[in-house]
């Protein structure tokens, strides 16, 4: 039996409020996706906060609310899910490439301010693996160059800085229930905001551009929640900080019991609430095996792994810019020396334990 590296933790009160909302016949438009909706605002402390079907569709939808398109330029990190870019280019708008800090792998405010030109329009930090970026490095450029601030909070609910929670950082903060992530609704999302206008603009924007029915005032999206999602999502934000806990107890037990040469463990900067989307160890060059070799030996261990992410955006063949030199070159050196283990909130004890023994035991 494979540990694996991911893993939801649906129960019986997510099965019984499914089967709820399926003998109610009413599937979309109903009761539960505007109760996910105020409960997820209230637990960011935003004043708004629109479902949506996936991460992906909250960035694209946050974008165009911003009004980011053709000629606009948005700087995002290198190293990053490649849809923290996608969604910039869906707009027709240009990702910008930022390098990441060496320590915390999240978009570095240096490298921020080396990429802005007169076309930029927004940033989007990514609070990577569940740990914020750093909040008043971004926030203090976008404020002096005048720049739109988004989140990209699909790997951090509940994440804090400063005691305050991700999604109220920036002008919306975007939110995926991918199966994987901290909390899910199989595919689903979230924009949040405090802005009234913002939140009007992308209730249009993800509702075929709809201000009365069928009176279409603008292009927009079919990019709604079915209310069977958002009932799994009222139940699983109810859950959140106790997954959360136990994510952060795992990684807290990785942190004082591994210990091999060349082996780093998360780095997590003064005031951060890290909330463990991803446990992302970095192989140096003194770690004694090549990291495919260390894959394949806790594979045969029985200890599933996973790459985030083999290769930077930057790098990807629809982006790369041939024969350029790297521009981002720590996220280049993070996509062949990081491995991610599990740290999900269904682990046991003896499991966290004998995956540290594993571990500890390469020489
Ligand atoms: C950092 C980041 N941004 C955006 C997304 C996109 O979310 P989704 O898969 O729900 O479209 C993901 C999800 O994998 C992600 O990890």
């Amino acid at each position: 039996m494979q540990i694996p590296v991911a893993r939801p933790a649906i129960g019986q009160d997510e099965i019984s409020a499914v089967t709820a909302v399926l003998e109610s016949g009413k599937l979309a438009a109903g009761e539960h996706v505007a109760e996910f909706e105020k409960l997820f605002a209230d637990y960011c402390g935003t004043t708004h906060a629109i479902a949506v079907n996936n991460g992906t569709a909250a960035l694209h939808a946050a974008l165009l609310a911003a009004d980011i398109g053709h000629g606009d330029e948005v700087i995002v990190p290198a190293f990053s899910f490649i849809a923290t870019a996608t969604a910039v280019s869906m707009t027709g708008a240009k990702p910008v490439f930022a390098d990441v800090d060496e320590q915390t792998y999240n978009i570095d405010p240096q490298n921020v301010e080396d990429c802005i030109t007169s076309k930029t329009r927004a940033v989007i930090g990514v609070h990577l693996f569940g740990q914020p970026f750093d909040i008043p490095g971004i926030q203090n450029i976008c404020e002096s160059h005048n720049l739109v601030l988004i989140e990209d909070a699909a790997q951090a609910h509940g994440a804090m800085w400063n005691g305050e929670k991700t999604g109220r950082f920036g002008r919306f903060g975007c939110f995926s229930f991918y199966a994987t992530k901290n909390m899910t609704t199989g595919e689903g999302g979230m924009v949040t905001t405090s802005e009234k206008v913002s939140a009007e603009r992308l209730r249009l924007i993800i509702n075929h551009g709809q201000s009365e029915k069928y009176l279409h005032t603008r292009i927009g999206y079919n990019y709604r929640l079915t209310d069977i999602g958002a009932a799994i999502g009222i139940i699983q934000l109810k859950k959140l900080e106790k997954f959360n806990n136990r994510r952060r107890k795992n990684a807290e037990y990785y942190d004082t019991h591994i210990r091999v040469k060349g082996l780093r463990t998360p780095f997590v900067s003064a005031g951060m609430h890290h909330v463990y989307h991803q446990y992302v160890i970095r192989l140096t060059d003194e770690f004694p095996m090549k990291r495919a070799d260390f894959i394949e030996y806790l594979k045969v261990k029985g200890i599933g792994t996973a790459v985030h992410y083999p290769l930077p955006i930057h790098h990807q063949p629809v982006y790369a810019a041939a024969g350029e030199p790297d521009s981002c070159p720590t996220s280049t050196a993070l996509a062949s020396s990081v491995l991610s283990i599990p740290v999900h909130p269904l682990l046991d004890q003896k499991e966290i334990a004998y995956i540290c023994d594993v571990i500890n035991r390469v020489k």
